[in-house]
């Protein structure tokens, strides 16, 4: 099918690099110009392990390209996609000005018949206001509107994409059902899930996956603080939970909670709509404070083991907001890394991909590129975000490179004896604190 992709964030892209793999003909286009032109020279602008090579895949191919002018992916096209931003206002409400402006754009640049799909995470509502915009605008065009919300996680985005556990489309129309299901019949022959539904269930659905995940590990990070003053070991615990297949064990990894461009925002999102909507949910205002309070955690386990944090170095192992990606948007490790600075420390990152992104974020942190040097005279590391490559850092060398012996582990990803026959007074979260015998 003849595919056109507007918005080549996350979403966008890596919805226009698999839609080109499973041979559909794809036109991608992005407000950013700078980006188009890396994107048209082979270069991907964020690290998502595999897309590089699905995009040169598509490039090679012919099937994909990239394009300045929204109309260039609206003309002669069956389907086109809306993937951009929709970023929080102050108040938490999904903007979505950027929806609007490209729902006006492509049926501004429309020829013929046109399925009009919302891929962006957005209000339950959005997808009518956007079929009422474009009617409003080209009255004599048949427009159809669909919501094929995404489920891709950043660092596994491409598997995830070719891969999904579930396809997701709402739509009110066999035309726009039908176009969907062609779209998609790669994957549904290869056995994947396609779920049909109505357009708003399909967007609220989208919203209640996030907040529900956001929810557990919200729920294990509550249960991380009572077993911090229990003497229990929230790993345990969890494990216990997980094994109840009502339960299920993912997403119950306690630590220093969730971050991202996702969760924060939909979360948000989600709560202002509930309200609006007239059913206020306070169980998600808890939910993000209770993630909040996990960063707290972390640094009174740093302050607490340090006394005073002024003239204290303190090194955070892993910046991205979770492993595998260099997004450092609503990252838990940055949130630590302000309280840190705010009460005196000087703040030493490290992290394999997101160096750039962390010292664009937060120029008062200083960032290195090898992690022994971020830790070279350090008071005290924390790892916060639980790379394979900081599971397993030489931490002999780290507690020989380090002032004090001192290791928070914000994500329970180190072997605890390890550590501790390394020197180091161990302290993870939710779980007991271990103290080397040279340590103090
Ligand atoms: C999330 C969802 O998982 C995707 O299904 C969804 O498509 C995506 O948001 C989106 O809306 O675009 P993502 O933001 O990539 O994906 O990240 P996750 O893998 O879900 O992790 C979210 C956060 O929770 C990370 O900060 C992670 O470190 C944290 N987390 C996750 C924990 O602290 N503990 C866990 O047990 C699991």
């Amino acid at each position: 099918m003849r595919v056109g992709v507007v918005g080549c964030g996350h979403v966008g892209l890596v919805t226009a690099a698999a839609l080109a793999h499973l041979g559909h003909e794809v036109a991608a286009t992005d407000s950013d110009l700078e980006k188009l032109a890396l994107l048209s020279e082979g270069g991907v602008p964020f690290f998502e392990p595999g897309l590089p090579e699905l995009v040169a895949e598509g490039a090679a191919a012919g099937r994909l390209t990239f394009v300045p002018e929204t109309a260039d992916v609206v003309r002669d096209r069956e389907v086109v996609f809306i993937c951009v931003g929709t970023p929080p206002r102050e108040d938490g409400e999904a903007n979505l000005v950027a929806v609007e402006r490209v729902a006006r754009a492509i049926a501004r640049a429309a020829t013929g018949p046109l399925v009009v799909v919302e891929k962006s995470t957005v209000p339950v509502g959005t997808a009518e206001r956007v079929r009422r915009t474009l009617a409003r605008e080209r009255p004599e065009i048949a427009f159809e509107v669909a919501s094929n919300p995404e489920f891709l996680r950043e660092g596994r985005a491409v598997r995830d994409a070719l891969e999904p556990d579930r396809i997701l489309v709402g739509a009110e129309t066999e035309t726009a059902r039908a176009a969907l299901r062609a779209l998609y019949e790669p994957l549904t022959c290869a056995g994947r899930r396609l779920i049909e539904t109505d357009i708003a269930t399909a967007e609220l659905a989208k919203h209640a996956c996030n907040a529900f995940l956001a929810t557990k590990v919200s729920f294990v990070n509550a249960l991380a603080r009572i077993c911090e003053r229990a003497g229990a070991d929230v790993r345990s615990v969890a494990e216990v939970m997980g094994t109840d297949p009502r339960i299920g064990p993912e997403f119950l990894e306690a630590g220093l909670g969730w971050g991202g461009y996702c969760f924060p925002k939909d979360l948000a999102a989600f709560a202002r709509l509930a309200e609006d909507l007239g059913y206020p949910f306070p169980l998600l205002q808890e939910v993000a404070r209770i993630n909040d309070e996990a960063v707290e955690a972390a640094f009174e386990r740093v302050r607490d083991a340090l006394w005073n944090l002024e003239d204290k170095r303190v090194t955070l192992l892993g910046l991205a907001f979770k492993p595998g990606t260099d997004d450092v948007r609503f990252s838990p490790a940055l949130a630590l890394a302000e309280r840190l600075l705010a009460a005196g420390a000087t703040v030493v990152g490290y992290d394999p991909q997101a160096t750039a992104a962390a010292k664009a974020e937060l120029p008062a942190m200083q960032v290195c590129e090898d992690p022994y040097d971020a830790a070279d005279g350090a008071h005290c590391a924390v790892v916060c975000t639980a790379w394979g490559e900081i599971r397993s850092l030489d931490l002999g060398r780290l507690r020989e490179v380090m002032r004090y012996p001192i290791l928070v582990d914000g994500r329970n990803a180190l072997d605890a004896e390890a550590a501790i026959a390394a020197g180091f007074t161990y302290l993870p979260l939710g779980r007991p604190t271990l103290v080397s015998r040279q340590g103090t």
